[in-house]
């Protein structure tokens, strides 16, 4: 939950983000992003090595796998991954890969049996992974069962949302969220129903869609008869938190009727989650969580949307929904409409897609400059290179780590300034 004095200090930076008519002084120039960072395949090769290795993932959701022995293939991150129910009640990881030589333990998609049987030559493995039996024991002299489990990948839960993490070392997943953890209690996650899982396929660089939602300049242009109508973007606060998560919290218009654009999210009737906080149900509040997903949580519904690679030049955006429980019998109506207004949303976000793409593979196309109202999207560069090691990066593929400490949270230069005009209101 946020605080009366989280709430109350929203408000002032709010308003003063509306008032101001440059960029805090204290805010730092951004160099320009190289160009490269989206279509050199020595950066994707760096973001493969260590972004994707060492993250916490978003593989799955609890509801995917309600009872024990339920299992569920999932490769979207390129690694062969089986997450499995056990009987313990923990959500377990494996690489699909038999001790053996390697054939997968699971075929399909997904399923419920108590144990993984290896279809080549019928290793079985128990719910932890471990090795139970061999057909033909007496030919393996000195097999060490012990040694020969599935190789096991870290796994974790935030609410029944499921995250694997391909390093052995490192934080583990709350250390990873940070203050993020917390700061979405009010929000339910451990209660909420997964009502959908889809998936888009886009024609550009994964970085290209997931920036497309990680600032409000776009929106005025983008989306005028939908987000804008509700959403004042010259009000918008944006936070930067050290694990290179960020949020953004945007008010509605104090002059306009918002019903319209609201209808999708506050329909009469709708179970909500009576936790969920006054900044979320008048404005819009929106988090990038590192590496790769960005949700708006809400009172009535939350959607995660997950950016993956697709090879250099195609992503994948995939799209979680959940919602408090509705009771018996399929989804009510209200999600139908829900949903189409998102996609009609995303439809906006990401229709430039394959034109940025075909500009950024040009020989017209250096760099990035970024705003101050862009902010989120540099300090998660910078996060990256600090995650990779900057040693590590090309001189000419490298982002200087140029926002400082004092524009992390909890620090804010701009809390003293907009604090003193909610106090000492100008004339
Ligand atoms: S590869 Fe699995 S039992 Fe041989
Ligand atoms: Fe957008």
């Amino acid at each position: 939950m946020m605080t009366e004095q989280e709430i109350a200090d929203l408000r002032a930076l709010m308003a003063y983000e509306k008032q101001r008519t440059a960029p805090p002084e204290s805010f730092p120039h951004l160099p320009d992003l190289p160009g490269g960072r989206y279509i050199d395949a020595r950066f994707e090769a760096l973001e493969r090595d260590h972004l994707w290795r060492k993250s916490w993932l978003l593989a799955g959701h609890r509801d995917e796998l309600p009872q024990p022995g339920c299992f569920r293939l999932w490769e979207t991150a390129g690694q062969p991954v089986v997450l499995m129910h056990a009987r313990s009640g923990k959500i377990n990881a494996f690489y699909n890969t038999c001790s053996h030589r390697g054939a997968p333990v699971v075929t399909a998609e997904s399923g419920r049996r108590p144990r993984l049987t290896c279809k080549y030559h019928g290793w079985v493995y128990d719910d932890e992974g471990q090795l139970m039996s061999i057909r033909d024991a007496e030919d393996f002299a000195g097999l060490d069962f012990s040694c020969r489990a599935l190789r096991s990948i870290r796994c974790e839960t935030y609410g029944k949302f499921i995250f694997v993490n391909f390093s052995e070392d490192g934080p583990n997943l709350s250390e990873w969220l940070g203050n993020l953890g917390s700061e979405l209690e009010e929000f339910q996650l451990g209660e909420a129903r997964l009502v959908d899982r889809y998936v888009w396929d886009l024609d550009c660089n994964w970085k290209i869609a997931m920036e497309a939602n990680m600032e409000v300049y776009h929106v005025p242009n983008i989306h005028p008869s939908t987000v804008a109508l509700g959403l004042d973007h010259r009000s918008n606060v944006n936070t930067l938190y050290s694990q290179g998560h960020g949020r953004m919290v945007a008010p509605g218009w104090e002059d306009r009727d918002q019903a319209s654009y609201r209808t999708g999210r506050t329909a009469d009737g709708r179970p909500e989650f009576d936790t969920v906080g006054e900044i979320s149900r008048t404005c819009t509040q929106s988090y990038n969580i590192f590496p790769n997903l960005v949700s708006p949580p809400g009172a009535t519904g939350t959607f995660i949307l997950a950016f993956w690679p697709n090879g250099l030049t195609r992503s994948k955006m995939e799209v979680f929904w959940v919602g408090p429980d509705w009771g018996e019998g399929p989804r009510p109506a209200y999600w139908d409409d829900t949903i189409a207004f998102l996609n009609s949303v995303l439809e906006e976000d990401t229709q430039f897609g394959s034109w940025i793409q075909k500009s950024q593979m040009s020989y017209g196309f250096k760099g990035v400059p970024l705003s101050y109202q862009e902010a989120r999207i540099y300090h998660w560069h910078q996060s990256v290179d600090r995650l990779i090691g900057p040693e590590k990066i090309p001189q000419d593929l490298s982002t200087p780590a140029a926002i400082g400490a004092d524009w992390i949270h909890p620090n804010d230069p701009r809390l003293p300034l907009a604090r003193a005009a909610v106090t000492e209101p100008a004339e």
